[in-house]
């Protein structure tokens, strides 16, 4: 990797992302800016251009040194747009929410993962100011909620898990409703053509997809132009398609430099949309990072999976050089590497050994297996 140098645009602080990490259907805006890096070899430094998210290969003109240099998507702030403090609920005997404390900036998508139960409903309605806390302050936009919550009620916009609308309105009547509380005001004909509603404006809501009415929500959320959007669990229950467009409307909202508190229990949401994650479970905050960080920290590194090969034989010779190399269930074999640069060694031990075998996949670790390191359960069984 090429050393960069200090220029405007990384003076801002910066999203950086791994090659594999950015999906390639995402429909980010794309606009092109310019980065100066220094060759690690020779110090000559080199100005290359390339769009948010991309890995663009370097050449040194002088030394031929080849690196990659990677355009990372700008948090807009580092101001925090949410500070929770010690925020405690108890219902009876139970603690749902444990003196958890958080800060999410302003600016970015801060996903809020963990399975059922976890407490994260009655965490962000704390915030919203629908649950009154046990215990604990929470602080939005520099206000604190206890005393100011009229301050920030004009600037936040709230999607609530399970939501529903009345049923015959229309989806631009419904809009027009909602948009009465509020004395900021957004532009409803933007709202809708933004969250592409635009053929939908005139039928009654009750006559929608499901995927439609969550989008609807989201549109609701909307009205008053917030600065920070709250969405609990948008996409649950969509189908996978309408899944992908409730994450594509909100990849929109980061872009247009609006805070999403995104809470959810699919860890590809939260891989794919968020700047940031807390992981709850138990009403416990039990990690904190970027996806990239946790996975670094709590994740196996890449796996590497070796399909019909003479197993024994391929186990043995890694375990030689030191991978940690087991069957799985199906009969392949399954090999941890921390640096995906070790995929080479492992096949000139299969050549040298002449192993032969069908195929090799390479996936990498996610949140599934930061979750099962963390509490020693899967994140998709507990929701069961
Ligand atoms: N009003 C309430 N009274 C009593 N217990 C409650 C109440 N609301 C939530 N709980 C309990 O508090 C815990 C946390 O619930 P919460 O709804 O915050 O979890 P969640 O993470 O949002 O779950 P889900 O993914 O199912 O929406 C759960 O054990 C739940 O049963
Ligand atoms: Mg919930």
């Amino acid at each position: 990797m090429f050393e960069e140098i200090p220029t405007i645009e990384s003076i801002l602080p910066l999203k950086i992302y791994n090659s594999f990490y950015i999906p390639s259907n995402i429909k980010r805006d794309i606009f092109m800016m310019e980065r100066t890096v220094k060759c690690p070899n020779c110090g000559n430094t080199i100005t290359t251009s390339g769009s948010y998210g991309e890995v663009v290969k370097v050449i040194c003109p002088y030394c031929s040194t080849k690196g990659k240099v990677t355009f990372g998507y700008p948090i807009s702030s580092d101001e925090s747009a949410i500070e929770v403090s010690n925020l405690r609920k108890e219902y009876g005997d139970l603690v749902a929410v444990n003196n958890i404390s958080f800060k999410v900036k302003k600016g970015e998508v801060f996903a809020f993962l963990g399975p059922n139960g976890a407490g994260k409903t009655t965490t962000v309605e704390m915030i919203e100011s629908i649950r009154v806390p046990t215990a604990g302050a929470v602080k939005i936009l520099g206000n604190d909620i206890s005393s100011s919550f009229d301050q920030v009620k004009e600037r936040i916009g709230v999607l609530p898990q399970e939501f529903h609308s009345f049923e015959r309105l229309t989806v631009r009547e419904t809009l027009e409703f909602f948009q009465k509380m509020f004395k900021n005001r957004a532009s409803i004909n933007e709202i809708i053509a933004n969250l592409d509603l635009k053929d939908q404006e005139n039928k009654l809501y009750m006559n929608l997809s499901g995927g439609l009415k969550q989008r609807v929500g989201v549109a609701i959320s909307l009205v008053n132009n917030p600065e920070i959007v709250f969405l609990d669990e948008p996409s649950t229950g969509l189908d996978p398609k309408a899944r992908r467009e409730v994450w594509e409307v909100i990849a929109g909202l980061r872009n247009k430099g609006k805070t999403v508190f995104l809470t959810t229990h699919y860890m590809e949401e939260a891989e794919y949309l968020a700047d940031h994650v807390a992981i709850i479970h138990k009403g416990n905050i039990i990690a904190e990072g970027s996806v990239e960080e946790l996975i670094r920290k709590f994740g196996e590194g890449s796996i590497l999976d070796i399909k019909n090969c003479k197993t024994e034989d391929a186990i043995d010779a890694l375990k030689q050089s030191g991978f940690n190399a087991k069957q799985e269930d199906n009969g392949d074999i399954e090999v941890y590497i921390e640096h995906k640069e070790r995929v080479l060694e492992i096949l000139s031990i299969l050549r040298h050994e002449a192993i032969d075998y069908d195929a090799i996949d390479i996936r990498r670790s996610n949140l599934e297996e930061v979750f099962l390191h963390l509490t020693g359960a899967k994140l998709s069984e507990e929701d069961e």
